[in-house]
Formats: structure tokens, sequence, C-alpha cells
């Protein structure tokens, strides 16, 4: 790739949008040409956009926004269809981006964070290193639908470090049940239909609309086949906790083989990603044990390898289920939104779903 391809963000004022922004900032494959979001902010300049009326500022995510970026006037979804741009990241609610994504999927490759078509029988849910081969999917889904482009959700940011701490655990002796409870962070819920802090300070709200239903289904869609779920069951409570980054889950684990804490520890610490060397966004490792018994917590953890590490603690026998059970953490809007988003981007654009791949000197 001599140049790099020009990237539109749609919902780019969020906080999964704004991952995305941080995520690309001084990309070498990705070049943020066009940003979008709802008519309210259209017209402004992103830097305004992100201005309370107080003066007071709506970023999120770390660190501060190259000027340049800044500078570039937030579209409404019409105009922002209308830019010569080869890539889009979409990280709006599942209604806009229900009525929106095919539209730019005619176009362009869509990367998603929304839920919207991740239950469609030709949409894979990618994690790259984790279901490589569900990205065949989207041949079918071109195909099938006449685009251009398509469609790539990543999954729920809470499906996420439950598939990918799952996943040695079900290669190597084969997952029968999961039980897990989630304690979710605050950001998870992003700002339009955000948590009130007077609602989530000293307390826990018990439930997430949707959320248990998504992460049963996402992870079993992730862990099988693209159109035939695995056939082990998956039960959660899911509950929205007093955090602002960070998804910690307690989980339960009953196998179809043998297994004890050690083993599962083995089987999980040395889970490698050769798939993902070289990509920009990648971390050295998307999953770590970690043996102190206190550990993993959100403020400490969540910005493991980059907010792009996944890490499980706490693992010991099962007696219930005949397994193990451990404590995993995962950051929800890095690897579970923006970043993670942007990791399926490079995986997608190496393997050639992109249209252009980056030269053998960018890799
Ligand atoms: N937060 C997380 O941890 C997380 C993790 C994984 C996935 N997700 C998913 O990512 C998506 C975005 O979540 P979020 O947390 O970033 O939400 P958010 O903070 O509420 O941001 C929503 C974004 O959508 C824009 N928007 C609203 N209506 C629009 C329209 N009609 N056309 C174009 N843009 C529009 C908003 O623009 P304005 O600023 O102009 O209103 C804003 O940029 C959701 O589908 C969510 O489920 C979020």
């Amino acid at each position: 790739m001599t140049e790099p391809l020009r990237v539109g963000v749609l919902g780019a004022t969020g906080l999964a949008g704004q991952q995305v922004l941080a995520a690309l900032e001084r990309h070498p494959w990705f070049s943020v040409t066009a940003v979008g979001a709802s008519h309210a902010s259209a017209g402004k300049t992103l830097g305004d956009a992100l201005r309370e009326p107080s003066g007071g500022s709506r970023w999120f995510a770390e660190g501060r926004l190259d000027p340049s970026l800044l500078a570039l006037r937030c579209l409404d979804d019409e105009a922002l269809l209308a830019q010569p741009i080869d890539l889009l990241f979409s990280a709006v609610s599942k209604e806009v981006a229900l009525q929106w994504e095919p539209r730019f999927a005619d176009r362009v490759p869509v990367i998603s964070t929304a839920s919207a078509f991740r239950n469609e029988p030709d949409v894979p849910i990618l994690i790259p290193g984790i279901n490589d081969a569900h990205a065949e999917a989207l041949h079918d889904q071109r195909r099938q639908r006449g685009w251009h482009g398509f469609i790539a959700p990543i999954p729920n940011c809470t499906t996420t470090g439950l598939a990918v701490s799952l996943k040695p655990l079900h290669d190597t002796f084969g997952v029968r049940t999961v039980v897990m409870t989630s304690l979710q962070a605050v950001s998870g819920a992003g700002r339009q239909d955000g948590v009130l802090a007077l609602d989530v300070i000293d307390n826990v709200i018990p439930f997430i609309p949707d959320e248990e239903e998504k992460v049963e289904r996402e992870t079993k869609k992730i862990l099988g086949h693209w159109q035939e779920p695995a056939s082990f069951t998956v039960s959660c409570t899911c509950t929205r906790v007093n955090v602002r980054d960070g998804h910690l889950e307690s989980v339960f684990v009953g196998t179809e083989r043998p297994v004890d804490a050690a083993a599962a520890s083995a089987a999980m610490d040395g889970f490698g990603v050769d798939g993902l060397r070289g990509l920009p966004s990648a971390p050295d490792r998307l999953l770590r044990v970690d043996p102190d018994p206190f550990r993993p917590q959100p403020r400490r953890d969540r910005d493991a390898g980059g907010g792009m590490t996944v890490t499980v603690g706490r693992l010991r026998d099962e007696p219930v289920l005949k397994g193990v059970k451990y404590v995993v953490l995962s950051h929800n809007t890095k690897l579970g939104a923006g970043k993670g988003a942007v990791l399926l981007a490079e995986w997608l654009t190496r393997e050639g779903y992109t249209g252009r791949r980056p030269t053998r000197a960018a890799l």
C-alpha cells in the first residue's frame, strides 16, 4: 500500500468512535478523512462537536486529538456516504446502524461496533486471532447482497473477554457449560443511553437490557461456525458497577474432557496469536494469566497491552460444573470497541479483504 486507505468514522463523537479516532492517530495504513455524527453535531468541526455547551470537553479517550482531525467538519449520514472513502468505521447505535450500515456496505467495507447485523447468518462476528476462518463468510455476504463492501462487526464488549478466555479452553478441553456474571463499567453504556452518575455511584445496577442474550448468542457464534453456533450452553447475569472502564467477569466453565486449574492456566497462558504479529494495534499477547489472587482489577489491569490484552486471574478448579472457574477482565472501549475495530480492519486489510494490502515494508 503506497497511500494510506481513506477512512470515515461514523459516530466519531461517541465513546466508541473516540476510541476509533485515538487508535487511528498517526496510523501507518489508515488516514481519517471524514467523520460523521448526529444532526446535532453535523456542520460543526469535530473540535466544536466535542465541546459541551458549558465549554467542557466531551473527549473521553486518552491523549489529545491531532488539530488536523479536530478541524474536520462533522457530516450527517448522507453527506458522509458521498465522501470518497475506502473504509468505514461505524460506532453508532443499533438503530442508526440498521439504517445506514447497509448503505455504506454497498460501497465500502464497514467495520462495526454495533450489534445491528451480528445475528445475520452471513455476517461473522470477528475477533482476529480467535475465529479468523469466519472471515470467509464475508465473501458470501458480498455476493448474496450484491455489495462492493461488507459489514464486519466486532462482538459486544462483554462477549470479547469471555470469548478470548474460552478459546484455549474450548480448543484443548471442549467447553460444555459456561455460567458468567459480569461487573461492567459505566463507559460501556455510551453517552447517548448512558448511565447517570447519580444512579451508579454507591450502587450496582443488576440489569443491562439485551446484554445477557447478546453475550450468550455471540459467544457460541464466535466459538462455533458462523452459521452453526457451538453446542455448549452459556448462561449470564450482566450488571453495571461503579467503574469507569474495564469489564470484569466471573466465569464458571464445565468441560467435556478433564481439566484442572494448572492445565487450564497452561493452555491459556500459552495461547499465542502469531497471526496478529505485525499488525499495528496488536498486543504482544491477547491473553495472559495473572497468578496474583488480587488481580485482575479494572483500574490496574485494563490497560494491559495498550488495552488490548485480556487478563485472567483467580483460576481455580470448579467442582460443581466439573471444570474451572476464573475472573476475566477486558477493556470495553479499547479491545471491546474502538481499538478492537481498528485491529480487525488491520487484519482484514492484510488478508486482502479491503481491496488494498500493505506493502511488505509496512508489515
Ligand atoms: N461504549 C462501549 O464500551 C462500547 C463497546 C462496544 C460496542 N459499543 C457499541 O458502539 C456503538 C456506539 O456506542 P457508544 O458507547 O460510543 O455510544 P455514544 O457514546 O452514545 O455515541 C453515539 C454516537 O453516535 C452518533 N449518532 C447519533 N445518532 C446518529 C445518527 N443518526 N447518525 C450518525 N451518528 C449518530 C452520536 O453523535 P452525536 O455526538 O452528534 O450525538 C455519537 O457520535 C453502539 O452500537 C454500542 O453498542 C460500545
